[in-house]
């Protein structure tokens, strides 16, 4: 923890290998995705860690408060917070209990949180913690029967009274339905309950919500903002199809906002999986992503919504120490919601969970992580950064095909103007077995269109020791870590920054990143 070995990046450049010629001028904008809407960075957080990330009205946790209003401030809206996850089909709801969660471990069901789940109405208390944030509360679809029409009669009129006005932003019911009757965990449906079933389930207790919610919080539906987030499935192949789901009446009722996938890359221990082989790859990312592709395209006409991805992050389970809570991984999230952005997902929800390992932030102290900010939210400053503010123009990305497996790039468009673009080196750099070495650098080269009017060229750094440094990360010369300011950003003196690059003659600009880094490129 807390080393301050900070790196002068310009100095330990050293020998540069030359990836292709982007010719800016023929990757038109009009390869670029759709406008993106508001909030593309966006969260998970799991049901259960909810309290420990968001704190209650007597303590409220104002790191985490913090985290998420510095990405507010660099996309021009905060993120939008999915409360949700596995623990969302566990817990049953206790109107006269005093805790706000009373969570039982089960190992054999999983080790990273609770399996038998209890909230009482001080849960509720979590979603006033947070400045300008909006939330998808997730209900339970999980339990059936009884128990689980007493969860949703007793959760409804605390959880829409919690959420009146700006804090409410959609609804979502059920947790990967497409895994219920296949889960490690014990499956909860029967082995006939295919999309036909979920769907008349799903509309029946949506049809339930919608009924009490007019009871307690009439104005949701006035204001039209009883709208779903859906299916929620954990990603393409599994025992439900998303495109069936749809055909056999999901939308039936006409109330889904949003085509809600999840997505990880692979899993936490999984054979073979490494940093270098399995995330800092963009092949691999390329994969996993183009999986949602038909979804997307096929969807995307029958129905006209925006798809997004409700959930996510590097590897199931969350996460492998080592790998998912490095900078390499960082380095993943931004190659991966840039290539999200770039072909058609509209929205991305970064995972969440306490003591989760691919977790951007850790928001307590707990027996086995340090609170603080971890690796990969640096990932999440720079693509939000790279995007920018998000309500302030139609802003669309374009992926500039590199031609490594190592190497990405990225365009921002505003308003079809070019205004930045992020440049992405993957090849592992491990400073504690190369600390003596000179860390060798690639150079990304881009050929500006002759109409382009750029007078002024900055670069922001996203830089650390190495792939595998967990701390001592920056973007841009500034450190959001919890033992500097409590998450707010401080400039180090420590790191370079403030730098300028020129246009050749030839309307061609050059940009050495070291190997394991990153960099925004401004037009100005
Ligand atoms: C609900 O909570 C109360 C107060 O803690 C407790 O006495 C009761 O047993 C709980 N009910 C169930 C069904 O667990
Ligand atoms: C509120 O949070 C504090 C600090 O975590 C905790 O001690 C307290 O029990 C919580 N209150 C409720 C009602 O859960
Ligand atoms: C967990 O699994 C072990 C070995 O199969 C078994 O002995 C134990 O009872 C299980 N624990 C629970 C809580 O089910
Ligand atoms: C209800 O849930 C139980 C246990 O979770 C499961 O075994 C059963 O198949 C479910 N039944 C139906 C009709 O969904
Ligand atoms: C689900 O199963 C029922 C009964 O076998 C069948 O009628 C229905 O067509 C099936 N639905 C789908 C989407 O396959
Ligand atoms: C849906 O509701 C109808 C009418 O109340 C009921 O007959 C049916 O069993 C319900 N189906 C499911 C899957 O909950
Ligand atoms: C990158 O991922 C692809 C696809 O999974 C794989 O074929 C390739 O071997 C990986 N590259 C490295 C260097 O591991
Ligand atoms: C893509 O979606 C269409 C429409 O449902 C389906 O017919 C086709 O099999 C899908 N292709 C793949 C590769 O999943
Ligand atoms: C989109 O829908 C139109 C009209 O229903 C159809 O002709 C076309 O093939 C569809 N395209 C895709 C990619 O599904
Ligand atoms: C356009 O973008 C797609 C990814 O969305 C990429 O595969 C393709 O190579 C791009 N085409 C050009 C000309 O850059
Ligand atoms: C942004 O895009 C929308 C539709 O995609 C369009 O109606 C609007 O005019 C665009 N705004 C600007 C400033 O280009
Ligand atoms: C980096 O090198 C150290 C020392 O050899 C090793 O223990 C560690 O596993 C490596 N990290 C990664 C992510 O490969």
């Amino acid at each position: 923890m807390k080393s301050t070995s900070y790196i002068f990046l310009c100095l330990l450049v050293g020998f540069a290998k030359a990836a292709k010629l982007t010719n800016l001028a023929t990757s038109l904008s009009s390869n670029a995705s759709q406008p993106l809407p508001a909030s593309f960075v966006s969260f998970s957080i799991e049901f259960s860690s909810f309290p420990d990330f968001a704190g209650n009205h007597s303590a409220p946790n104002t790191f985490s408060d913090t985290l998420l209003q510095n990405l507010g401030k660099l996309q021009g809206s905060n993120p939008i917070i999915r409360v949700g996850g596995n623990t969302q089909d566990y817990a049953t709801f206790n109107s006269t209990q005093t805790e706000a969660l009373i969570g039982t471990f089960d190992f054999n069901r999983s080790k990273d949180y609770p399996t038998t789940i209890s909230i009482g109405p001080a849960y509720f208390e979590s979603y006033d913690s947070w400045h300008n944030t909006s939330f998808i509360h997730g209900f339970n679809l999980g339990k059936n029967g009884t128990i689980g029409l007493d969860t949703l009669k007793g959760t409804v009129p605390s959880v829409c009274k919690a959420l009146n006005g700006s804090k409410l932003a959609y609804w979502q019911l059920g947790n990967e339905p497409d895994l219920f009757k296949t889960s490690s965990q014990g499956p909860v449906r029967p082995s006939w309950w295919n999309e036909t079933y979920y769907v008349e389930e799903w509309l029946n207790k949506t049809e339930l919500i919608r009924s009490l919610i007019q009871q307690d919080c009439p104005e949701v539906i006035q204001d039209a903002k009883f709208q779903f987030y859906a299916p929620s499935f954990a990603g393409t192949g599994n025992s439900l199809n998303m495109i069936k789901a749809w055909q056999a009446g999901l939308n039936n009722d006409g109330n889904i906002a949003f085509i809600d996938s999840h997505n990880y890359i692979g899993g936490a221990t999984q054979p073979g999986v490494t940093l270098q082989g399995t995330l800092m790859n963009h092949t691999s990312t390329v994969l996993s992503v183009n999986k949602h592709l038909n979804e997307t395209a096929y969807l995307r006409n029958y129905t006209q919504l925006p798809y997004i991805l409700g959930e996510t992050n590097s590897l199931y389970n969350e996460g492998a120490p080592g790998l998912s809570n490095s900078f390499g991984a960082a380095l993943w999230g931004v190659d991966f919601n840039l290539y999200c952005a770039a072909t058609g997902i509209q929205r991305v929800h970064m995972h969440q969970g306490t003591d989760y390992r691919y977790a951007s932030w850790s928001p307590i102290q707990t027996a086995n992580t340090s609170i603080g900010t971890k690796a990969p939210y640096y990932g999440n400053i720079m693509v939000a950064s790279l995007l920018g503010d998000l309500t302030k123009g139609n802003t669309t990305i374009s992926d500039l095909e590199q031609d490594s497996t190592y190497n990405s790039a990225y365009a921002a468009y505003v308003n079809g103007q070019l205004r930045r673009i992020a440049v992405i080196q993957m090849r592992e750099y491990n400073y504690t077995d190369n600390a003596e070495q000179t860390r060798p650098s690639e150079t990304f080269s881009f050929q500006l269109p002759t109409d382009s009017h750029v007078k002024r060229i900055g670069i922001q750094r996203l830089m650390a020791n190495g792939s595998d440094a967990i701390t001592g990360i920056t973007f841009d010369g500034y450190s959001y870590n919890y033992e500097l300011n409590q998450g707010k950003p401080v400039l180090m003196t420590n790191v370079s920054r403030a730098e300028t690059l020129g246009i050749g003659n030839d309307g061609i600009l050059s940009i050495q990143v070291p190997w394991s880094s990153a960099a925004v490129i401004n037009f100005y």
